[in-house]
């Protein structure tokens, strides 16, 4: 590219991680404009270009963004399941793509994507904002740095109260979201895989449930002639509801009746009586080659926010809280003693790792980085993902050579 021209970038899919986290980065930035905002819903794409405030052309449709703009790159943040279809035809038109995570919500997609990538000039690169934290690019340097020896065995337990609104909105269905092993596991089973420098990952086992998010955990006795939901703005027990999401006068321009009407899609629906066939917390083990084994809990229910992880090799052990920003590192034999690094906190959302994510994805489309995510990755993540689902579904192991 040029030196001084602009970056041309669409978004696709104007929601929440489209216009707060990825609009919001790019409006910051002297090197982007955002020329084009695309979304189904024209009361979404209408808002989206109020709230951030620029002259951006508004499309509900990829195809009709591509028939009329000549854009750098784009950014994609719709649903998981539309992930595939739309980065196959943002590549066929030579546009960089940044898709948000996962790359694709069945294994067998992704093939397809890493030959159109390898075939296309341009770069495809997955929202793995994860990689880009402060803590967790400590941690790594810590594995590769040799500190704790030759590393076998991985654990993270995720805990995300925020996960409860899962259930409020499409990534409760499998179809839409490939499951939450998918949806959310994606970030941390590439995670795993990123520490450990990819190995290859053989099978999954994996157990997961809804327990609390259901009509009979509801927290509170119901009366008789009042049902709750449908969505927690004009729920009867919104008062008394710890788990309300109420959706402010904001909130409401891009979700409210307007955009209900066109589409259906109520952000705020009923958590406990919502239907759903995801999960609310799960564990899911891997088996790598070369004898490597990971372990991911993950619990969307309780008040805790945090991931923890432990990194277990044959000199030493790591423990590390993503909340906290700490590494705990546990030598073998403890010759050098425990040590502590706690890790600067870096500004913006997701401990600053979405800014560094937005940075990279800038400087690739201006020729002046590689992605550090591609298609390969985001195809393991989304296979071992996969596999976790099928595996809690049948109860039994899944090789991952099944699912190719
Ligand atoms: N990396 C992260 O930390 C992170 C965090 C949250 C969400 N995500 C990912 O971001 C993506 C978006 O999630 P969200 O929470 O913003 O969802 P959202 O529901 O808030 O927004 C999705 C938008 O996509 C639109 N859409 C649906 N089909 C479309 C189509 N064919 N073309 C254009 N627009 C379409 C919807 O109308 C909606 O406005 C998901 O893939 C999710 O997995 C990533």
């Amino acid at each position: 590219m040029e030196e001084n021209k602009k970056i041309r970038i669409g978004i696709v899919g104007t929601g929440s991680r489209g216009v707060d986290c990825f609009g919001q980065l790019l409006i910051k930035r002297d090197d982007v404009e955002i020329v084009a905002l695309c979304d189904i819903n024209p009361v979404r794409a209408k808002f989206a270009k109020e709230h951030l405030n620029v002259a951006a052309n508004l499309y509900n449709s990829i195809e009709e963004m591509a028939q009329k703009e000549t854009l750098d790159a784009v950014i994609i943040t719709t649903p998981d399941y539309l992930h595939h279809s739309l980065s196959l035809y943002a590549l066929k038109q030579n546009w960089h793509v940044l898709v948000d995570k996962p790359l694709c919500t069945k294994a067998a997609d992704g093939a397809e994507l890493i030959r159109a990538a390898k075939e296309c000039s341009k770069h495809l690169m997955i929202g793995f904002n994860l990689r880009h934290h402060a803590t967790l690019k400590r941690l790594k340097k810590l594995i590769d740095d040799g500190e704790l020896g030759k590393v076998f065995l991985a654990e993270n337990r995720e805990f995300y109260d925020g996960g409860r609104t899962y259930m409020a909105r499409w990534n409760r269905f499998y179809e839409k979201s490939g499951g939450l092993w998918i949806h959310k596991g994606s970030h941390d089973f590439d995670i795993f895989n990123w520490l450990l420098d990819f190995p290859k990952p053989l099978r999954v086992t994996a157990f997961a449930a809804v327990n609390v998010l259901k009509p009979e955990g509801i927290p509170f006795e119901l009366e008789a002639g009042h049902e709750p939901g449908p969505g927690c703005n004009t729920c009867y027990y919104k008062d008394k509801c710890k788990d309300k999401w109420e959706l402010t006068e904001d909130n409401l321009k891009a979700w409210g009746d307007e955009a209900v009407a066109q589409d259906g899609y109520l952000k705020n629906t009923c958590i406990y009586t919502s239907e759903k066939d995801t999960h609310d917390n799960g564990i899911a083990m891997v088996e790598y080659e070369g004898g490597i084994k990971a372990s991911h809990f993950e619990c969307f229910i309780g008040t805790k926010n945090d991931r923890c992880y432990t990194i277990v090799g044959d000199r030493g052990v790591a423990e590390v809280s993503l909340h906290h920003n700490r590494i705990t590192v546990m030598p073998r034999w403890n010759e050098k003693g425990n040590y502590v690094i706690d890790v600067p906190p870096e500004d913006g959302s997701h401990g600053g790792a979405d800014p560094s994510l937005v940075d990279m994805f800038c400087r690739v489309v201006r020729g002046e980085a590689i992605p550090n995510s591609t298609a390969e990755h985001g195809l393991l993540s989304s296979a071992i993902g996969q596999a976790a689902e099928i595996s809690r579904r049948e109860h039994r192991t899944v090789e991952i050579s099944e699912l190719f």
